[in-house]
């Protein structure tokens, strides 16, 4: 049977997030993004009302919630702008996530249960300067030293860098691997702002996504403890896949939700705005453009909703995932540009949000897998050279 009916749960949820969002956030979003300011007591709030522990089992400090409540809420987030979704991709989608799947009961105890509270906020760190579609490109290194490894290196383009308590750190911990390009030599830390050693940077003149912070972390002779490797040694490459596979169904609810956006904001300004004696809706060129928007958002919809049902049912779904990625940014490209255009002169300045949306939107496309490494995962799978097999650990079944 299919089903198309939220539950109860869900509807909650939703509505939480769309409360939250449109009631305490869209009045000072314009403000925030003018001044490019991250406004810490989102984090706050956030917490309070158990968003930053969607989808995080109660036992674990979360909020409970299945995937499709955390695809919901990252529409509702990004509808209003895209800053509040880039908290939930990296605390929830690619850090907790990845710690509830692959962490020791320790590791969970220690830092998943303040996760999962909201008490402390989680990012991920895989990029760097010189690498960020080329996962083995990375150059920071771990290297054993007695219970500890230190490590050394530097992270960039890392939302919430300048902001986060916990860090998923990914490292070369077997140097000749990496010489071979082996990515079998890369492993994964959680590292703690709090190490000596750890700093961090804000990344200035962004052209969108400027209520949110995006940075840098550098690493000195970071000692981190040995029991804070994540996995096993050299598991790394596939922990930060199996994170992507959670952040980008992030991403493309959230992406769906800025095309539900452009749509709401088009509809009402073609309904007002008038022409050559009529409202702008009544003409075909601009009717096409909403007729795109519509289509695209329920497209988009149906895509990371397939993804979050497979993620319910316990199936991998790497593929799925890549495919809401790939569309739903690609269509909040389009959709956006054309709310700038429905709007003509007034799209071109900040007197509505359209202009925002148009330049948050650009950092999907680029970030979690750009358009391109999506096109050729897609082209892969159905070439048939590329397949998801099992893995050792898999995202767990909601409570
Ligand atoms: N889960 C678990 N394991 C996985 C996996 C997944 N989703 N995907 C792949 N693996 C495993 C494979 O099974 C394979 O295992 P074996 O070696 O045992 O066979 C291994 O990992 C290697 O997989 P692939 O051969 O598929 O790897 P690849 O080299 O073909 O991958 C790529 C290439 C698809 C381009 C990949 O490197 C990629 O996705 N690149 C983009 C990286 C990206 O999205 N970066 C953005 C990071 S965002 C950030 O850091 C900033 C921020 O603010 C958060």
């Amino acid at each position: 049977m299919v089903d198309f009916t939220l539950t109860e749960e869900q509807l909650m949820i939703q509505k939480l997030a769309r409360d939250y969002a449109q009631k305490e956030v869209a009045p000072k979003i314009k403000e925030n993004d003018q001044k490019a300011f991250f406004d810490k007591t989102i984090l706050t709030k956030m917490a309070e009302l158990g968003i930053l522990g969607l989808s995080i089992p109660t036992k674990y400090g979360g909020s409970g919630g299945d995937y499709i409540s955390l695809g919901l809420a990252c529409e509702e987030l990004e509808y209003v702008d895209t800053s509040l979704r880039v908290i939930l991709s990296v605390h929830v989608g690619l850090n907790s996530l990845t710690l509830l799947t692959w962490g020791t009961e320790a590791q969970k105890q220690k830092y998943l249960v303040p996760q999962g509270k909201g008490e402390k906020s989680a990012t991920f760190a895989l990029t760097e300067p010189n690498a960020g579609s080329d996962v083995v490109a990375i150059e920071t290194k771990a290297k054993k030293d007695g219970d500890h490894w230190i490590l050394n290196g530097e992270k960039m383009w890392i939302s919430l860098a300048d902001v986060a308590d916990h860090f998923l750190i990914f490292a070369w911990t077997d140097q000749e691997k990496r010489k071979k390009r082996d990515h079998s030599g890369i492993s994964c830390f959680i590292v703690e702002r709090a190490f000596l050693g750890v700093t961090t940077a804000t990344i200035h003149g962004k052209l969108g996504i400027r209520a949110g912070n995006t940075g840098s972390i550098a690493m000195s002779d970071v000692k981190v403890p040995k029991e804070n490797l994540l996995g096993q040694e050299g598991e790394g490459f596939k922990i930060a896949m199996f994170a992507l596979d959670q952040g980008r169904y992030t991403v493309a609810s959230g992406a769906t939700g800025l095309v539900h956006a452009c749509l709401d904001a088009s509809v009402k300004y073609a309904n007002e705005r008038k022409t050559f004696g009529d409202v702008i809706g009544k003409h075909q060129l601009v009717k096409e453009m909403i007729s795109d928007m519509a289509t695209s958002y329920e497209i988009a919809r149906m895509l990371w909703l397939k993804a979050g049902w497979l993620k319910n049912t316990g199936q991998r779904c790497t593929k799925e995932t890549s495919l809401a990625k790939m569309f739903a940014c690609d269509a909040s490209e389009r959709a956006s540009g054309n709310a700038v255009q429905t709007y003509g002169a007034y799209g071109y300045s900040d007197e509505y949000p359209v202009e925002r949306f148009y330049r948050n939107c650009k950092g999907a496309v680029i970030y979690e897998g750009s358009r391109e490494i999506h096109k050729l995962m897609q082209a892969d799978y159905v070439l048939g050279y590329r397949e998801d097999k099992p893995t050792r650990c898999s995202l767990p079944i909601p409570e």
